[in-house]
């Protein structure tokens, strides 16, 4: 629209877009940090992102969060035969962020279908291994690993560690590796290289290459260092929907 254009939103889209190698950026006004309400129009536009990435059969792979939260609250009821999972088992999040949550509202919302991936974090390797032969899991890690459709936050590396309650050992490793930001379990510099991944089942980061789309949305500027070193490694299906305190930053370095 014309606003848009008087703004400069379209130029900087398209210029993230090619300076990342990313299929698109959309941007929504604001700061995500500052203004809650920018929250909600991330969610906004990511629902409205994922419904023209919809194919007539969907697995739609969603990882946790607030921000995939607020997606979730914008999703409205859609005739298309849609299946949300949860990208991976758990990372350590508090119940309101984590994916089998989010999974699950996303399609009460969407009057869709979800599958739940129980996978208990804190056992014994040996306990492990055996929930992994359970075919009830196998099905859901098969489903999980065959998503047209990835929807997925970034967060900051320290934020979200200690969200997690991660331990001294592993927030040592993510100090020392100067790990900045986070994606699915993943940890990652500025370079970027992976410093520290969560270890639990699900999507794992070569499987994005196989999904049509991937969606990432986060914004806030204290987000910006994980989201540029994030778009450093992102698959070139991304669509990023961030805010404009983030696609400033962006743009500079
Ligand atoms: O992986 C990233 C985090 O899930 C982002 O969480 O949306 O609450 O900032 P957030």
């Amino acid at each position: 629209g014309v606003m848009r254009e008087l703004t400069g939103i379209d130029k900087k889209e398209d210029g993230l877009a090619k300076k990342y190698s990313i299929k698109e950026v959309i941007i929504v006004s604001g700061n995500s940090d500052v203004s809650p309400w920018v929250k909600a129009e991330l969610g906004k536009e990511c629902a409205a992102c994922i419904k023209r990435n919809l194919s007539g059969e969907n697995i739609i792979a969603v990882t946790g969060g607030s921000t995939l939260a607020a997606v979730a609250d914008m999703l409205t009821p859609d005739s298309r035969k849609t299946l949300f999972v949860p990208a991976r088992g758990g990372l350590g999040e508090e119940m309101e962020n984590q994916a089998n949550v989010i999974a699950a509202n996303m399609a009460a919302n969407m009057n869709s279908s979800y599958r739940v991936l129980y996978v208990p974090e804190q056992v014994s390797k040996e306990a492990y291994l055996s929930f992994m032969k359970e075919p009830a899991i196998k099905e859901v890690i098969s489903l999980i690993k065959t998503a047209n459709i990835v929807v997925h936050g970034i967060g900051d590396a320290t934020v979200m560690a200690g969200r997690r309650k991660s331990s001294p050992e592993i927030m040592m490793k993510i100090k020392d590796g100067n790990a900045v930001g986070e994606a699915f379990g993943y940890y990652f510099n500025e370079k970027p290289e992976i410093v520290h991944k969560v270890h639990t089942v699900g999507i794992q980061k070569e499987d994005l290459d196989h999904a049509d789309s991937v969606i990432a949305v986060a914004g806030g500027s204290s987000k910006a260092k994980a989201i540029r070193a994030y778009l450093k490694m992102a698959p070139s299906a991304t669509t990023l929907i961030t805010d404009e305190s983030v696609a400033n930053e962006l743009l500079k370095g």
